[in-house]
């Protein structure tokens, strides 16, 4: 190790450790300890991390098991998350910190201190309250990378409104779906978003997609882009119309939350059927996001946070919204595209706002690789001091090309393994830790994860085998909302107490995970949660669509891409023209991202006797593999 090249790659040339200099300034509690610690006793471990929070009344119990896999955290606990990021911080010096940094695509500018965020939250729950919204009810945030989805998330937090927040990049049905589903009263949204230097027309969208969600009876809309959009009477009002009303009083009470009380609910896709909301609550999932983050990332007050991820995803919630401000930490956001107008637009950022910890997507990182070291090496990165990766295992080439040429061999990149339903970092590093470029490293603080086989025996290290979590951990997903069973069956009904979180991986020598991607029907598109059933279902909507099933398969940049079969109906002639409006039809019924790479037609589908679509043996076929098992293959 040396002191002047904080790291240097070890005999084998895949390990990096961090210099001493490095580890000295960096604050992350002694690893092997704790780690002992928490694997002894789980609940005290997470009670003290509880205690460096705020609570209205303490809990009763750190881990109520008694009615598995249905695990309850801090019960009896008074809380409410936004106490803890706003309310809190507004009584001390940090009402003067900076929040939020924020740049749109065009280039305009907004910040808020903690005192001006909280000011424009207080307003915003005034006005949603106002407006009947009281503590349980559904609300559904469609709305682009601007300050406002933010706002809108900690309103309705503050109140006890659940908040569901559909990715500004899906369309109609997926949004018309989530709405319906969720039974939301109001809805939020813009009339555009910059990306790419063009509008997305939200309000459009959501105009469609309510024709049939008789639910909705107000939608709340912000002006961002400024074309003329349909305000039907009664129902749409305009943001900046409610905010300068009396009603959108700068007072406003925090509502008193048990620990168990739902935060959000937010769709994603499974195995089968539609997207499921799955439900996080105010108390575990609070002081899970906020201990992984603060020690993961090793956030000082000094930083500026730059999570890229959209607010519409997790990553978005738990590490762009709310674990940031649970850390008093300054965060960045952007509204738009990576390479708008050009693709040096990312670094020029982190250069102008001297950004110190970019958190990103493998995706982005092969994405800005394509067009070479010459754009980030026009701008001053030396601000930078971590990296992050997550949504998908990063191949080692990116890792040391991110590695090397943005964060000039200083930067560790923490490659966080985790999903929606587990809220929270589950395999990591912390800064200070060797790491091994492409491994997610080790199970975080009192998480027991484990590599199992078809019959729940761990494997043994160095083999492949299904990724489980054998103990709770407080931000996990407590249930799919309004479908108990389908959360059992899903995570818990493989093995016994362990859940089953759907990826495949292995554990080398030294306990480091290497995670190999998923092994159910969800595809993992440019980092992007898609299922295989959901885009079928989306391409059977099409007239001339008979049966189709879809598939991913391996894509440089964007890790995998869709590729779809489709048996025409009667009547339908096979033609390029007809791919166009296939792929279309994707894009307006689920959003862009799932606009398939390759449409074939065919005459049939391979089949178990079952009926069942094997996917497995379209994908083996596809890549040019052996079959594998096909005894269960229909004639
Ligand atoms: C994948 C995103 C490898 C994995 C936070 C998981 C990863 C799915 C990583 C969850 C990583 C996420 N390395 N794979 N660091 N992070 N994944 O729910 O397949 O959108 O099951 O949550 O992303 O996707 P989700």
């Amino acid at each position: 190790m040396s002191d002047t090249t904080p790291f240097e790659p070890m005999s084998n040339g895949e390990v990096y450790q961090p210099s001493s200099a490095f580890i000295a300034k960096a604050n992350v509690p002694d690893w092997e300890s704790k780690t002992i610690q928490a694997e002894q006793d789980l609940q005290g471990f997470w009670s003290e991390r509880a205690l460096e929070l705020e609570w209205y009344q303490p809990w009763n119990k750190v881990l109520d098991d008694s009615n598995k896999p249905f695990y309850k955290w801090f019960t009896g606990g008074k809380v409410n998350i936004v106490h803890n990021c706003l309310d809190r911080y507004v009584k001390t010096w940090r009402r003067n910190k900076l929040a939020l940094i924020w740049e749109g695509e065009p280039g305009d500018q907004r910040s808020f201190s903690y005192h001006a965020l909280n000011r424009e939250v207080c307003k915003f729950a005034s006005v949603i309250k106002a407006m009947g919204i009281t503590k349980g009810d559904r609300v559904t945030i469609y709305l682009p990378r601007i300050p406002e989805i933010i706002i809108a998330m900690l309103a309705c937090a503050k109140i006890g409104a659940i908040h569901s927040v559909v990715y500004g990049g899906f369309s109609v049905e997926s949004l018309h779906g989530r709405i319906l589903d969720s039974h939301s009263k109001i809805a939020i949204t813009a009339d555009g978003g910059w990306m790419n230097g063009k509008i997305v027309k939200l309000k459009d969208m959501m105009d469609e997609a309510l024709r049939r969600s008789p639910s909705v009876e107000h939608v709340i809309v912000i002006k961002r882009t400024g074309q003329d959009v349909m305000m039907e009477p009664e129902r749409d009002l305009w943001y900046h119309d409610l905010m300068s009303l009396p009603i959108a009083s700068p007072k406003c009470e925090t509502e008193v939350m048990d620990a168990e009380d739902p935060l959000y609910i937010l769709y994603t896709s499974g195995t089968t059927g539609k997207p499921k909301a799955v439900l996080h609550t105010h108390g575990g999932y609070m002081v899970g996001i906020y201990a992984t983050l603060k020690d993961v990332f090793d956030l000082k007050d000094e930083d500026r946070w730059w999570c890229t991820a959209d607010p519409g995803w997790v990553t978005g919630h738990s590490y762009l919204v709310y674990g940031p401000l649970l850390n008093g930490a300054t965060s960045f956001l952007y509204e738009g595209a990576p390479t708008f107008p050009y693709p040096n637009r990312w670094w020029l950022m982190i250069e102008k706002y001297a950004l110190t910890i970019l958190y990103t997507a493998p995706t982005a990182v092969r994405g800005l690789m394509r067009f070479g070291e010459a754009w980030p090496n026009r701008h001053d990165l030396s601000s930078l001091r971590l990296l992050g990766s997550v949504g998908e295992p990063i191949n080692p080439e990116a890792w040391k090309w991110y590695h090397r040429v943005i964060g000039k061999g200083n930067c560790p990149i923490m490659d966080t393994w985790w999903q929606t339903e587990t809220g929270m970092f589950i395999i990591t590093p912390t800064p200070v830790m060797a790491l091994k470029p492409g491994s997610a490293t080790r199970p975080y603080l009192g998480v027991a994860a484990e590599i199992v086989d078809a019959d729940g025996q761990v494997v043994p290290d160095g083999e492949e085998g299904f990724l489980v979590l054998s103990k709770p951990w407080p931000a996990m997903i407590r249930t799919i909302y309004g479908d108990p069973d389908r959360y059992v069956n899903q995570y818990w009904s493989t093995y016994p107490d362990k859940y089953m979180t759907g990826d495949s991986a292995r554990r080398d020598k030294d306990g480091y995970f290497w995670i190999i991607g998923r092994v159910d029907d969800v595809i993992k598109v440019s980092g992007y949660r898609l299922g295989s059933a959901e885009i079928e279902s989306a391409l059977v909507s099409h007239p001339a669509v008979a049966e189709a099933a879809a598939i991913g398969l391996p894509h440089e940049v964007k890790g995998n891409s869709i590729h779809t079969y489709v048996i025409l109906r009667t009547g339908f002639d096979p033609s390029d023209s007809l791919k166009d409006e296939i792929r279309n039809h994707i894009g307006h019924e689920i959003g862009p991202i799932a606009k398939p790479e390759s449409i074939t037609f065919v005459d049939n589908l391979p089949k178990t006797r079952s009926g069942k679509i094997m996917r497995r043996l379209l994908k083996a076929r596809a890549q040019g593999l052996p079959d594998g098992d096909i005894t269960t293959l229909e004639d």
